[in-house]
């Protein structure tokens, strides 16, 4: 399972599935959530209209519609300042992992996740990217899974510099 970190848009990135930073509702929001929703089109929040939300560090997957990528995992990440530290890490390391053995699941090859909970939901960034390099590892080193390539795509420098330098860190 190769790891990297990339700038760029992830509406716009050819994967089989990409991760959307949901909420509970699974409706819509702002952010990343906003951006799936708008380039996926309106048939997507009719589907989540069926799906009775997902819990926070739960996922749930949908076609990806107007998007390049086939599905769309929704995870809503920890809202940090409203949680224990260690619960809102806990939270946060099963939003990866659930969407990873939700990705193999369905045969994926490759799954690209936005920086879960880092914007609007306000998790401290570095150690949010400690956290998925370990979750990562981890997962790698548990599962014979079918995933060849996960890709981080953050959307300023400063994210992406901080999964380069965690995904350094951990031998990634
Ligand atoms: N591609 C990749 N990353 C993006 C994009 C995009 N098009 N748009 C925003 N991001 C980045 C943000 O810059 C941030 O690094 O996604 C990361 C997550 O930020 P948010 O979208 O604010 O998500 P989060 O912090 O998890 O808060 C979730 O915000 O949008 C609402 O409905 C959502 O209530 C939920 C909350």
């Amino acid at each position: 399972m190769q790891v990297k970190a990339i700038l760029g848009d992830i509406t716009k990135f050819e994967a089989d599935a990409i991760v959307n930073a949901a909420n509970c509702t699974l409706l819509g929001g702002g952010g990343v959530d906003g951006a799936i929703h708008r380039a996926a089109g309106p048939k997507l929040l009719l589907h989540c209209m069926t799906l009775g939300g997902c819990k926070t560090g739960e996922a749930k997957i949908t076609p990806g519609f107007r998007l390049p990528a086939k599905y769309i995992i929704h995870t809503p990440g920890p809202r940090y300042p409203s949680m224990k530290p260690d619960v809102a890490e806990e939270k946060l390391h099963n939003c990866y992992w659930n969407s990873l053995s939700l990705a193999d699941q369905h045969e994926c090859r490759t799954i690209a996740f936005p920086s879960i909970s880092t914007g609007i939901y306000r998790f401290p960034l570095d150690r949010a990217a400690s956290i998925v390099a370990e979750t990562f590892v981890e997962y790698a080193q548990t599962h014979e899974t079918g995933i060849d390539e996960v890709t981080m795509v953050c959307f300023d420098q400063t994210t992406y510099d901080a999964y380069c330098n965690a995904f350094h860190s951990a031998g990634l």
